[in-house]
């Protein structure tokens, strides 16, 4: 396969209007402060969805910013991956229902779960499907509502995660820009680190799934942070190796936003000083598929993407997933 064959052509996002301060979780009756939280995370705040904002509305948001930008509109668009661990529903698709809210009836939808990776594998995807010709102009969109999911009585999980979108448009590639290597992988063996026990088919909603509240989020905070160090630098590595770079050929690289320390760790093995990485994880925490989606928008609109700029993505999330790509301007 000759590479780049997808440009990212437009790239939107949307957060929620609603901030949430550190310190407002003290009044929910957790024992919890902003200086452990900044201290251990780098979070200061997140948005929160409102009841009627819902990953239907916010992913719909995030894509006609997107597509505006990439001078389409719905009907030209062949193929929508919608990344999402948060799915408005179980059954159908996110995807299909943000299909019907933007009017795209000539494409094709469909979620992909990788958890915090889910937007990188979505461009993955989306890449391999316009290069066996099955689509030409494809949406990509990751969108959480986390805070539905999250057990507001947890305090080593409820302050990391917040709520949001990122979109972008694939076309076709011109000019060189566009995607010029990638990487995904995955280890199931991980998968009760970070997970929901219950509300799914093996464990289905019970009373009993209710009263031990086994269907929110659980995490094992410690060994997720090793684990996301170690696998965000070995995808750092491939995409620089694939696409016959170090990290120093970089003009920004924007990381999974969980934590502060992951990302310096991620950084320093990379190579890459921190003033050519993106980070917003203080003002948004932890949006899963939907964080590099919104840094990427954000770095556009700051100027710190322009034309002809090099920028690596790489991601860490629940299953565990890891995921890198390296893109052209
Ligand atoms: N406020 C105050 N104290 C807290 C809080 C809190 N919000 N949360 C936990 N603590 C306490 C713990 O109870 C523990 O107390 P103890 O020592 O009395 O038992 C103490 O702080 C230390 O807890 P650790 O879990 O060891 O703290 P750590 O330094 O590891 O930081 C954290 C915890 C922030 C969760 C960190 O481990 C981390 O960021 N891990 C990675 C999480 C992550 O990135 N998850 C997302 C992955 S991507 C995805 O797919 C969603």
């Amino acid at each position: 396969m000759k590479r780049p064959i997808a440009a990212l052509a437009g790239v939107g996002s949307y957060a929620p209007k609603r901030i949430m301060r550190n310190a407002e979780f003290a009044a929910l009756g957790l024992d919890t402060n902003d200086e452990w939280i900044v201290q251990r995370t780098g979070i200061r705040e997140r948005h929160i969805a409102e009841p009627d904002e819902t990953n239907r509305t916010m992913s719909a948001a995030a894509a006609r910013m997107a597509m505006e930008r990439a001078g389409v509109v719905a009907g030209d668009l062949d193929l929508i991956v919608l990344g999402t661990a948060s799915p408005d529903r179980l059954l159908p698709s996110t995807a299909v229902d943000l299909q019907a809210e933007i009017g795209a009836s000539r494409a094709a939808a469909f979620d992909v779960m990788a958890a915090c990776s889910s937007w990188l594998y979505g461009l993955i995807v989306a890449e391999g499907l316009m290069a066996s010709g099955n689509a030409e102009t494809a949406l990509v969109v990751g969108s959480e509502k986390l805070t539905s999911i999250v057990d507001w009585q947890d305090r080593s999980t409820c302050v990391l995660f917040g709520d949001g979108a990122g979109a972008a448009v694939l076309k076709r590639s011109e000019g060189g820009k566009g995607i010029l290597s990638t990487f995904m992988r995955s280890d199931g063996n991980l998968a009760e680190l970070l997970y929901r026990p219950a509300g799914g088919a093996a464990h289905p909603f019970s009373q009993q799934v209710l009263d031990d509240r086994s269907y929110f989020v659980k995490m094992e905070g410690r060994e997720t942070f090793k684990y996301a160090v170690r696998s965000m630098s070995e995808a750092a590595d491939h995409a620089l190796a694939r696409a016959g770079l170090t990290g120093q050929d970089l003009d920004l690289m924007i990381p999974h936003q969980a934590n502060i320390r992951i990302i310096e760790a991620t950084a320093r093995h990379a190579e890459v000083p921190m003033d050519k990485v993106y980070v917003n994880v203080d003002r948004y925490g932890n949006t899963s598929s939907a964080s590099i989606g919104l840094a990427l928008e954000e770095a556009i609109a700051a100027g710190r993407v322009k034309e002809g700029s090099t920028v690596m993505l790489v991601a860490f999330g629940a299953g565990y997933t890891w995921a890198s790509l390296i893109v052209r301007f």
